[in-house]
């Protein structure tokens, strides 16, 4: 297949491509971030009048691959308008273009859709109840899509990896601190499902090669509070893990209301693909390998 990943120097973005190269054929669109990617990039400012059209007639992918969003929670919350008009009017007007011309669509959410109170795991059933922009933006994002393109897989996720910049996920944030001996805080009471990105890219490539559609939860398949992901990280990586402080998530400073429960079941998945999806310690176990490899800092090599 021929793919276009639009974020491709996102986090999931740069991952995916990496993962997809192996079989595929792959085009990645960013803004001018990426140098000397071992992959095709075009350049487009996607909010751009016509940047859709002519990225599309340009590369003719068989499918598209949307990662890019503004998925920095306090941003939304200071630009809602901005975020609207990324994260909801262009994953649309994307899912209008590849109808059109009979590609297939895949559109990635949140887990963050939901507001945390339920005492259980969420399903694809239960009724969505964003808690702040970003996450209104991304569940009217799921509508638009579904609207527009009933045949698109959406998918609802939660990751962490190895990024371009270096801090952008919450494993690295645990491991940068860490190995410098600064003690960090840890939210004991924010739960959710951390996937390995590289895992989160291999099932978004199998979903899409076994012809799966509609909304997904493509999330770990084991829930912990922020503060246990740390506690893991260190343990993994032979750091002090007594360097994490748990903390409360209120009263962090954080603007963006943050849900306590993101506890998401992928029963749905692993039933339609057969199988179960990655554990937890598995993606830990790859997180820590690409680390020896230096993995890290070949991604951070395609920076400009
Ligand atoms: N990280 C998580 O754990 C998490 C959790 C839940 C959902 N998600 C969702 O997963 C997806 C990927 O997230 P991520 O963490 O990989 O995001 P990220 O690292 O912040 O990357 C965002 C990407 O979007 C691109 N972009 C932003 N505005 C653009 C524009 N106007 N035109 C073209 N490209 C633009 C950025 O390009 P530049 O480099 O040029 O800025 C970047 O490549 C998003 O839909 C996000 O909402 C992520």
């Amino acid at each position: 297949m021929k793919l276009l990943i639009t974020g491709a120097s996102g986090l999931l973005g740069i991952n995916l491509a990496f993962e997809a190269m192996r079989e595929h054929e792959v085009v990645g669109v960013d803004r001018g971030t990426l140098k000397s990617a071992p992959f095709q990039v075009v350049q487009a400012e996607l909010t751009q009048k016509d940047a859709i059209d002519s990225l599309i007639e340009s590369t003719r992918p068989d499918a598209l691959i949307h990662c890019a969003a503004l998925a920095n929670l306090e941003q939304c919350e200071a630009d809602p308008l901005w975020a609207k008009i990324l994260n909801t009017d262009l994953p649309g007007e994307l899912g209008i273009a590849c109808t059109k011309r009979d590609i297939r669509f895949v559109h990635i959410s949140t887990d963050a859709v939901f507001d945390g109170t339920k005492e259980d795991f969420y399903t694809e059933e239960d009724e969505p109840s964003p808690p702040g922009v970003y996450s209104q933006t991304k569940l009217d994002a799921e509508y638009a899509v579904q609207e527009v393109n009933p045949r698109a897989i959406i998918a609802r996720v939660n990751f962490y990896g190895w990024s371009l910049g270096g801090y952008r996920s919450l494993g690295e944030f645990f491991v940068n601190n860490l190995r410098e001996g600064k003690s960090v805080n840890g939210f004991t009471d924010v739960i959710f499902c951390p996937m390995l990105v590289n895992d989160t890219a291999r099932l978004l490539l199998e979903m899409l090669t076994r012809d799966l559609s509609g909304l997904y939860h493509v999330v770990g398949a084991h829930a912990m509070s922020k503060y246990q992901f740390g506690v893991e990280i260190a343990r993994r990586f032979g750091l002090r893990e007594n360097l994490i402080v748990p903390k409360s998530v209120e009263g962090s400073g954080l603007t963006a209301k943050r849900s306590h429960n993101l506890w998401l079941s992928t029963h749905k998945l692993s039933t339609d693909l057969g199988r179960e999806t990655p554990i937890f310690s598995t993606g830990l176990d790859e997180f820590y390998t690409q680390f020896q490899q230096g993995y890290p800092q070949k991604i951070r090599g395609y920076q400009h």
